[in-house]
């Protein structure tokens, strides 16, 4: 029988000095945030700053399941509403013909019970904020910090030269070579061209799932509930991201199950290092639930002032039964909580925590 790891407090090892490694990651992306603010006279998302998609879903948690997987948000077969957000990496709008980066999934899931993380008491929801691809590019908040040097450095790259670098980096994937990366996952500006739909998202980073600890994939199904295998396409227009998505759900549902990883091996599926990919002939991932969107308008002005502009997806909106682990969570934690709040204040906007999903405007 497979023996998963229990979770208790002692899988994560805070390293000395990480509280001033985080306040640096704050204040180089802060940065980045002023130069996007100057460029648009406006504050934007210090990353995934252009959304492709403002979606109404519901997470549907599968029923029988087993009991290590019946915890937390999945504890019980029932359905939750969820505010979905498609973006791209960049803290900029860039010309989706020219720049292809990873793709952000983030989900807001509505009236999730159980005791919450401390800032997050009193709340209804439990955020997941996934990428494409199954590792984070860092093992740990110290390597992101130097990397984002790097990608701080491209931030006022002309756009030309971001494209050469795109297409450079999709043919070889070998253009940024910061020491310590995982160039496995190394498709910052090189990813390939997929349409949204067709993509798996990860939280790549682990966390607690009740007794337990997992990292969660979402994977796109074809309407007979296969796997959906990926579907290059060539964007149309600088937009062409949100073009594909607003005009696929004009007429069609998409499905994601949702599916969880458990550790068996504290070694070989660590917690403190996030660029590490678990195996999956050790501990596949397992379906738990559906995340349904059906056909909707998924980009309307309502929508963009609503979740673009009051709503903050945060790895730190959790109940306790699915914390956040290790030192990019730990960092993601205080940063996102740093900056995403400025944002709001700069732009003059309140900061909105939804308690039912009437609050999204069509
Ligand atoms: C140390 C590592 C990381 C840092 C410091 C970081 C920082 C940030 C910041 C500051 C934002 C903008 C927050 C706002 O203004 O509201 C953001 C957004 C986002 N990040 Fe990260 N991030 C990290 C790792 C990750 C990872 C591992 C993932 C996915 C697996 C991820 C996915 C996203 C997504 C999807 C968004 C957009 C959220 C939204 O739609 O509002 N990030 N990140």
């Amino acid at each position: 029988m497979t023996a998963y790891v229990r979770f208790s407090d002692s899988v994560e090892t805070v390293e000395p000095g990480e509280e001033e490694t985080f306040r640096k990651i704050i204040d180089v992306m802060a940065k980045g945030g002023r130069m996007a603010r100057e460029r648009y006279g406006h504050s934007v998302r210090t990353s995934h700053a252009k959304a492709h998609g403002l979606l109404k879903g519901a997470l549907e948690v599968l029923p029988d399941l087993p009991p290590e997987l019946r915890q937390g948000l999945f504890a019980e077969p029932r359905s939750y509403p969820a505010i979905v957000r498609l973006a791209h990496v960049p803290g900029e709008f860039l010309d989706d013909r020219r720049v292809s980066t990873p793709r952000g999934m983030a989900i807001k899931v509505i009236g999730a019970e159980g005791p919450k993380l401390p800032g997050h008491a009193g709340q209804v929801t439990q955020d997941f904020v996934l990428d494409t691809g199954k590792a984070f590019i860092a093992p740990s908040a110290g390597v992101f910090l130097g990397s984002i040097t790097l990608t701080e450095a491209a931030t006022p790259m002309p756009e030309g030269v971001k494209a050469a670098v795109s297409a450079a980096s999709r043919a070889s994937n070998v253009v940024l070579n910061a020491v310590g990366l995982n160039s496995a996952n190394l498709d910052f500006f090189g990813h390939p061209f997929n349409h949204p739909m067709t993509e798996s998202y990860f939280t790549q980073c682990p966390l607690r799932y009740g007794e337990h600890i997992a990292k969660i994939g979402f994977f796109p199904l074809n309407k007979d509930g296969g796997d959906l295998t990926v579907q290059s396409f060539e964007p149309q227009d600088e937009d062409g991201l949100r073009t594909a998505v607003v005009t696929y759900f004009r007429r069609h549902p998409a499905i994601f199950e949702v599916r969880v990883q458990l550790c068996t091996d504290l070694d070989r599926m660590p917690v403190e290092n996030a660029s590490a990919e678990w195996p999956e002939d050790e501990s596949p991932y397992r379906p738990v639930a559906r995340l349904t969107l059906m056909p909707q308008e998924a980009f309307t002005p309502a929508r963009r002032e609503f979740v673009d502009e009051r709503l903050l997806f945060c790895p730190a909106h959790s109940l306790e039964a699915h914390r956040p682990l290790g030192s990019v969570m730990r960092a993601r934690m205080r940063v996102y909580e740093a900056l995403g709040p400025a944002r709001l204040r700069e732009n003059g906007r309140p900061r909105v925590e939804p308690r039912s999903i009437d609050e999204l405007p069509a």
